[in-house]
This record gives structure tokens, sequence and C-alpha cells, in this order.
């Protein structure tokens, strides 16, 4: 049996779909309880995503989305992006809710479409220019005094209970998906919070999901409300054995192809179970392996085709955007960790600023504005006070190898 490479399944990409999702029923299971719930008035918290880079937040984001517009709820999704408020992005994602919920009259559906027109024309401030509010597109009108004061708390509140009540009408809810959750600026993070909270008090049918890097909690609970209450916070990780060989070997049962025993195993050596890595390797044995079943040696004939495309794909697309002086300071977080005593798991350790500082020798507060730089940019993170680590898995090995 030869394995063809114009039907590789496997899929190495920032929110590519995977072709078996594997590992995440849990979570999928756990979300069909909170529309459930939400739909009925019921309370409860809203699910929030966290995890490295590539373990595939985003990809089960958009699952979880399919699962509500499965069950009829009207949908929209942002991402956010750094220095960017959230009245755009949103107007847009609700406008695409409402659209999805297909209420049957036009005057509801027109009232609630007009209140998402007048929150978005706010984005350029109090008494703007026609020609400089933006629109997204909707056709009603604009419906004056709601949602527009410009306190972004009270205008979330008061655009949340018109679509929670439009969405009520029909028994259904609307669910907002929010990635990279920890790039909102602030203000938009508490007005977010202090209206889920509202919401959850109401019993109005609208829940806001979010995916972030490992502190997105703290980021949250930093906002004045009482984020731990809100959220239910799944720690999106590597895949089990079991999981990651069932993410390969499902795709390519669908091709009739297999990977031997040994085979198996290293792929998990390889890739560490994360999710990326995984498509990735998947995708360049596919391409290499003469015939089924793949082999070990397949593995390794295909490992340096697979590390250079990660090189250029996932890491060096990050490591291009540090500065040469904050990649020094990487490169001194990778050798702290390195120098680390490994505990024989692949699990990446965080290390502490004044560590980094010693290996550079140099005093911490000078390095401030670098680690600064790098946790704006999203290349590292800090989980606890003092300590840093990189959100990109493997990332320190990966510097030390090209060094
Ligand atoms: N559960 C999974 N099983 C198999 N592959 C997955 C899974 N989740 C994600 N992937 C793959 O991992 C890669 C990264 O997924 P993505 O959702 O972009 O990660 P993140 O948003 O966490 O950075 C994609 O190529 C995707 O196809
Ligand atoms: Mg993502």
């Amino acid at each position: 049996m030869v394995v063809d490479p114009i039907r590789n399944p496997y899929a190495p990409g920032a929110g590519q779909r995977p072709p078996e999702l594997a590992g995440r029923d849990e979570q999928l299971a756990a979300f069909d309880v909170v529309l459930e719930r939400v739909a009925k008035g019921r309370p409860e918290r809203s699910l929030v995503l966290t995890g490295l880079r590539g373990v595939g937040k985003t990809v089960l984001l958009n699952a979880l989305r399919g699962t509500a517009v499965r069950k009829g709820w009207g949908t929209g999704k942002l991402e956010a992006r750094p220095g960017q408020g959230l009245r755009r992005p949103l107007s847009s994602a609700l406008h695409q809710a409402v659209r999805e919920l297909g209420h049957g009259d036009q005057d509801s559906v027109d009232h609630v479409l007009g209140v998402i027109k007048s929150f978005a024309h706010r984005d350029a401030g109090a008494g703007a220019k026609l020609k400089d509010q933006w629109s997204p597109g909707i056709d009603a009108p604009a419906v004056r005094g709601r949602a527009d004061s410009g306190d972004i708390e009270i205008d979330l509140v008061e655009l949340f209970t018109d679509l929670g009540g439009l969405a009520a009408d029909v028994g259904k809810g609307i669910g907002i998906f929010v990635d990279e959750m920890q790039d909102l600026g602030p203000d938009d993070v508490s007005a977010l919070c202090a209206a889920c909270h509202e919401l959850s008090q109401s019993g109005l049918p609208v829940i806001v999901v979010g995916a972030g890097l490992p502190h997105l909690p703290a980021v949250l609970s930093a906002s004045k409300s009482h984020s731990e209450r809100l959220f239910r916070y799944q720690r999106i990780d590597r895949l089990s054995r079991e999981a990651a060989d069932r993410a390969l070997e499902a795709p390519a049962a669908e091709e009739e192809a297999a990977y031997d025993a040994e085979a198996l195993a290293a792929m998990y050596d390889a890739t560490g179970g994360y999710p990326y890595f995984i498509q990735a390797y998947g995708k360049a044995v596919w391409d290499l392996a003469p015939r089924s079943p793949i082999t070990a040696a397949d593995v390794a004939v295909a490992a340096p085709e697979a590390d250079a495309e990660l090189a250029v794909g996932f890491f060096g697309s990050r490591y291009e955007r540090a500065t040469p002086g904050e990649r020094d300071y990487l490169m001194a977080m990778a050798d702290v960790a390195a120098a680390a005593p490994a505990d024989g798991s692949d699990v990446e350790e965080s290390v502490t600023s004044a560590d980094v500082a010693a290996a550079l020798g140099k005093k911490p507060q000078s390095l401030s504005p670098a680690r600064d730089s790098l946790l704006k940019k999203g290349l590292v993170y800090s989980g606890e006070r003092g300590r840093i680590a990189f959100t990109v898995p493997h990332f320190g090995r990966y510097l030390r190898e090209r060094g």
C-alpha cells in the first residue's frame, strides 16, 4: 500500500482544522451542558480556554462555536489585537450572530441591529462626523441613546441585554467567541467581565467564550470583577499518548494507511504530544514514507524535514518579532531553563527573571524594557510574579539549536 502525498490528511498551521480533533471530548461535553443551561436561563459560568501556542485553542474554540451553531444559536467570533478597541470587532461579530439567529420578526431584528450600529458608531468618539463613523455594514438605522453612552461597560450591558432578549424570544442563545483574549485592553476586559457578571445575574442567554495564553486568568482577575466566579478555566495542553496516536491514526485510516507501534512511539517522542508538532510531523512523514505501515525509520527520515518546516512556520515567525536585545533575553531564558535540573518530563519550566539577569550579567531593572516588550509581543508570559516562561512550546530547544 503506497502512501500518496496528494492525499496527505494532516493540517499544520495556526487555526487549521485538524483531520481529527483528538483528546478534547471533555471540553466539548462540558460545553454542551453550558449551552443547555444558558438557553434555559440557568446560572452558568462561561468557558475560557488557556494554553501555550500551538496546543489547539483556536481550533477548539471554533469547534465549540460549531456546537452552538448546530443548536441554532447565533454566534460571532473575534480575535483581539493589542491596541485595538473592542467596539468594531465586537459589532461585526454580533452582526453575524444576529444573522445566524434567524429571528422571524424584522422589527425586533432591526432594533437590535440598530443598537449594534450605535454601539459601533461610538468608536469614533462622541459627536464624530458621519464620515468618521465606522459602520458594521448594517442597513437598519442606528438606535440613538442605546449602547452609545461612551462608557464601554454601560454600553455592553445594554447591548447584551437587547441581544439576549432577541435570542430568548426564539428559545436560543448568543455565543460570542473571543480568541487571543489576553490582548484585549484593560478597560475592555473589565467592561466585558462586568457585562458577563450582569448577564449571569439576569439569566439572559448570552455567553462569552474566550481563549488565550496561560496568563489570561491573571489578566481577567486584574479587572475589578470576580472573574474566578464568572469563568471556568480549562487548561488546554499537549495530548496524552493515546489521543496523540488517534490524531495520527484516524486520518491515516481514512486513507487506508497505518503506523506501526514503533512509529507511533517515535512520533510521540518527537512531538511531545503538542498538536501543532503532531500535524507537522504527520505531514512530513506522510510525504516521505514510501508505503504503509509507516515505520520508525520513516519517522527518522522525515524528522529533519518536519523540524525545518517548524523552524520557519512556527518558531521563526515569532523569533523574528524580537529585537536583538530581546533575542539575548530569550537566549538567556533558554540557557537558564536548560541548566535547571531536568525532571524527565517534557513540561517546559518557567525561570526567574533574576536568574535570567544573572546569566546576562545585568541588573534585573535594566532588563525590564526587554522583558516587558517580550510580554507585549506574546513571546513570553508570566504566570507568577518574578517568573517567566516561553509561550511557544520547545522554544528554548529551538533557540539553543539555532545557536
Ligand atoms: N485536538 C487536536 N488534535 C489534533 N490536532 C490538533 C488538535 N488541536 C489542534 N490541532 C492542530 O494543532 C495546530 C495548532 O492549532 P491552533 O488551534 O492554531 O493552536 P493555538 O490556537 O492553541 O495556537 C493546528 O495545525 C491544528 O490542526
Ligand atoms: Mg490560536
